[in-house]
Order: C-alpha cells, then structure tokens, then sequence
C-alpha cells in the first residue's frame, strides 16, 4: 500500500542502546549475518518520543520512545493486541496520536506529512492488492498513482515482476495467487515509489516456512540497497534472524530493547527435554547431567541448553556414557514466550486488557 492512500504494566524499560553510534559491537558483527555499515548508521531514520494513543478509555500506546538508525533493519515483536499496528499507523502518518512526537526521514510527521509520505512505504498488515487485478495490473496502478508515465512505468514493473520471481503468474488475478505470492506482490507494489523507508506489518505472518525464507531474503535485499525497514513481527527467530535492533511491545509500553543477542541473554529459555522410560533412569540422568531439572510425573529432564548441535551431542553422549537410555528428546529454542515471560512476567498469550 503506498503511505499517501491509506486505506501496562509497570515492568522498568530495559535499553543497551548505544546512544553513541548505535553500532553493534564487534562479537554482534560476527553473527551470521551481513554486518551492518557503520556509516550508514550516524543518522535517525524514524526518531518517536513519548508517543500515546487511546481509543475511548483503552490506552493502546503508553509512552512509546524509538530511534531507528538509517539502513538497518528495526523489529518491533509483541503479541497479539500488544499496539504494533497502531505504532506503524502513528508513525506511517495513517493515525494521529495523542500526543508525542515523531520525526521520519528527518520530517515531522505532523507538520511535513507530505514529505514524510513521500520517503516511505508501507505493507500493511492484510494484504491490499486488488484481487480483481492482475499482478501487473496491480503494479502497473501503482506506477500510474506514483506518475511514472509509459515507458519508465513500464520498466518498474517488469524489473518488480522479476525482482519478486513472479513473471510467471504476472497475468493471472491476484485472486488466484497464493498467501506468499500476495505478500511478495504487495511488497513489490510498496517498492514502486522507491521509498528509502519501508514498514512492514508482520510481513510473514500466516506463511509457510519456504515463503517466510523468501520474504526474508527480499527483506536482506532491500537493507542491502540501503533502505531501513521497520517490521513488526510475533516471531522471536524473525526478529532474531532479521533485525539490527528489537523492541519488545507489551501492552503499549516497550519492555526492552537492545540487540537480539541482548534480548536472547535476558531470556533462559534454551533447552533439551528428555524423556525416559522409568523413574530410576531418569535419576541417574539427573545425576550425570549437571544443572538439569527433573519431572517425575512427566519422566522428563530439563537440560539448560543453546540448543546448537555439540551441546545436544554432549548431553546424549554423557547419558550414554552412564548406560541411561532416553526415549525421546526435544530441543526447545527461546520464543516469544519465553521473552514475555522473562520481561514482563506473563505469557505473551496473557489476555490484554486495561
Ligand atoms: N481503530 C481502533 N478502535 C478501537 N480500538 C482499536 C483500534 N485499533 C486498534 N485498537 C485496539 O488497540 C489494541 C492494539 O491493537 P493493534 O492492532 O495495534 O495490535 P497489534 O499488536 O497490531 O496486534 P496483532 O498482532 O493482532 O496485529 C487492541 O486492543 C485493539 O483492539
Ligand atoms: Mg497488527
């Protein structure tokens, strides 16, 4: 969709900003991932202060402070309900908040909304291409609404159709198109206006994991041309996989913010569970592996873990060592909840409510 037609607790904020550069530190700059420029992260792309909003007496957004640097990638991850939407309509020009302040790509939103439209772009949460359309039919409209006339339209388009891989399927009604197809489609129609800042409403939600890769590696794509992406995700791995920076959202308060790294250390949540036939051979596991926390209702050991292949290789070749035969074992990785749950408290399912 392009930006100019627009269809708490009390938990303490806990920031790692670096509010020098905002650079990762060099062992960050080591994950496998491409290392973000240095230079290109001296100036805000979107800068919010203390931004509220309310509808009736629900209070949606609590006093929201971002700062997202030029050219990388800023996931804002909550649950259900937690104000992503709202944030991305505030700071997209498509809702006004109450109060608080909000400056994109250098231009208030209040004052130069005009400009502030004219760097951005904005895939929103539901897709909103035309379903009567065709894919070109539905790009080729965006290069009408941007103005770009015959022949240079025409380019945009087919370099979009192409870029997108979706050639193919160019001509057949955005009605016929799968789930993936849409979201890579609606991306593209974004990307017609060449925005230099892109939001991105939980752009894999309800994907399956091929299509989900894909969107990420568009998403890598578009930070390597040099554009900043605001996404809003409830997938912690997205965040993980994607973003320079996360903001935890929970019930219109941000309840974190730092790194994915900084994130995955707050949260305990790593580990094996094994399973095991009989009481005894779950005692002797709980002997041999050293921090492991039994169930003897369940039969199941709980094994602090990051869940990479030599520590699981570890933890079975030591019960095998001891003679201690597991039945099954699962490795469980951090997710939302484990994050919600080692900020806030609660589940990130907990019901929201004010
Ligand atoms: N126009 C509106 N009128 C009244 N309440 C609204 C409006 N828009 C959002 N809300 C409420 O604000 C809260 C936050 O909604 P929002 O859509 O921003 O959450 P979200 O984090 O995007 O959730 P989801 O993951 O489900 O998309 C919800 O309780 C929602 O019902
Ligand atoms: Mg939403």
């Amino acid at each position: 969709m392009p930006a100019g037609t627009p269809a708490g607790t009390a938990t303490p904020v806990l920031t790692w900003c670096n509010a020098v550069s905002g650079c990762v530190s060099g062992a960050e700059q080591a994950r496998d991932r491409t290392a973000v420029d240095c230079s290109r992260m001296t100036s805000s792309a979107i800068v919010a202060s203390g931004l509220k909003k309310a509808y009736g007496d629900k209070i949606v957004l609590d006093g929201i402070d971002l700062d997202v640097r030029a050219g990388t990638v800023f996931s804002l991850l909550g649950p259900n309900g937690a104000g992503k939407t709202t944030t991305v309509n505030v700071l997209t020009t498509l809702v006004s908040a109450d109060s608080g302040t909000v400056r994109v790509a250098g231009h208030d939103i209040r004052s130069e909304t005009k400009q502030v439209r004219a760097a951005i772009g904005v895939t929103g949460q539901f897709a909103s291409v035309d379903e009567l359309l065709s894919g070109e039919e539905n790009l080729q409209l965006m290069a009408d609404l941007h103005r770009l006339r015959g022949s240079a339209g025409k380019q945009v388009v087919r370099q979009l159709l192409r870029r997108f891989d979706l050639e193919q399927s160019a001509g057949k009604l955005a009605s016929t198109y799968s789930g993936g197809m849409r979201r890579k489609l609606d991306l593209a129609m974004t990307l017609v206006g060449k925005p230099r800042i892109i939001f991105l409403d939980e752009p894999t939600t309800g994907l399956d994991p091929r299509s989900r890769r894909t969107m990420w590696t568009i998403v890598r794509e578009l930070v390597a041309d040099g554009m900043t992406i605001f996404l809003t995700t409830q997938y912690l791995e997205e965040a993980d996989q994607l973003a320079d920076r996360v903001a935890v959202l929970d019930q219109g308060r941000l309840v974190a913010e730092g790194t994915p790294d900084q994130l995955k250390r707050q949260v305990p949540g790593g580990h094996i569970r094994f399973r095991f036939a009989d009481a005894p051979q779950l005692a002797a596991a709980t002997r041999v592996l050293s921090g492991s926390t039994p169930d003897p209702d369940s039969l199941v050991l709980r094994v602090p873990s990051d869940g990479g292949v030599k520590s699981v290789r570890a933890a079975l070749d030591r019960l095998d060592e001891y003679s201690v035969d597991v039945e099954e074992f699962t490795v469980h990785m951090p997710d939302l909840d484990d994050v919600f749950l080692a900020l806030t408290g609660h589940s990130s399912t907990a019901e929201v409510s004010k």
